[in-house]
């Protein structure tokens, strides 16, 4: 059995090649993370082999924003396809609209608060509220969490201080940013261990290119899962 705390994100250039990866890592990784580089080009047929075929779980990283009815709509139609996590903005309009579509699909509905790439001058830029970031992810954390959302992506520095809220009892935590200890750390900025994701309340982990990217994906997937296994 695979540990599903692992998420496995193929970050690949096509959805062949996210097929070829998923086969080389075969049994040891059982939940996968599809972007919407890889939506726009086959990434919801390969979501759909990856689960009917293969038996794996999916993530859809759509990170849907829109008017509600059409964030209903959109969210109904891929309810569908029995997925299992799906990534929204966590306006609460929009959370409350996934949820509405989403019907009585065990698809959980994840809610993004402030992408991480953004700094204050970029939150400026878009005429959102004054404050510090890390305060106003928290409150967006509430408020998506109140709207109905299942879980939040969060980094690994807000993991902890987000499962301290009190609105996030039962809830979902998935943290992308982690990187085994002496990994390359890529462009991500704030980063932890998978160990010490899982010590601040972390229910999954999402892992791009230290598997993606290695010579050995399979031997790179292993060595976190043992080191997750050891928690
Ligand atoms: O390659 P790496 O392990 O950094 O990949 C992490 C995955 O999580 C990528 O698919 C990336 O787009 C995604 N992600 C992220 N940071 C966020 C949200 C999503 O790294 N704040």
């Amino acid at each position: 059995m695979s540990d599903d705390r692992l998420i496995v994100a193929l970050d690949v250039p096509n959805a062949l090649e996210g097929l070829q990866l998923a086969e080389t890592l075969g049994d040891a990784v059982g939940f996968y993370k599809i972007g919407l580089g890889m939506l726009t080009g086959g990434g919801l047929a390969l979501a759909n082999e990856l689960k009917a075929e293969h038996g794996k779980k999916i993530f859809l990283d759509m990170k849907l924003f829109d008017i509600g009815n059409t964030v209903e709509a959109a969210v109904r139609g891929l309810a569908q396809f029995d997925l299992d996590f799906l990534t929204v903005h966590g306006d609460p309009h929009v959370v409350r609209a996934a949820q509405e579509g989403k019907g009585a699909s065990d698809l959980k509905i994840l809610a993004v608060t402030i992408l991480t790439s953004l700094d204050r001058a970029d939150l400026d830029a878009s005429l959102i509220k004054p404050g510090d970031i890390q305060d106003l992810v928290l409150e967006r954390a509430a408020l998506a969490f109140d709207a109905g959302a299942d879980g939040i992506i969060a980094s690994p520095q807000e993991a902890k201080l987000i499962r301290a809220l009190p609105e996030a009892n039962g809830k979902l935590i998935v943290t992308p940013g982690v990187r085994p200890a002496g990994a390359d750390r890529g462009d991500q900025k704030r980063i932890a261990t998978p160990a010490q994701a899982v010590a601040d309340g972390v229910d999954h982990i999402v892992v791009g290119r230290p598997i993606c990217q290695a010579d050995n994906p399979k031997a790179a997937a292993e060595a976190i899962l043992a080191e997750l296994s050891a928690h």
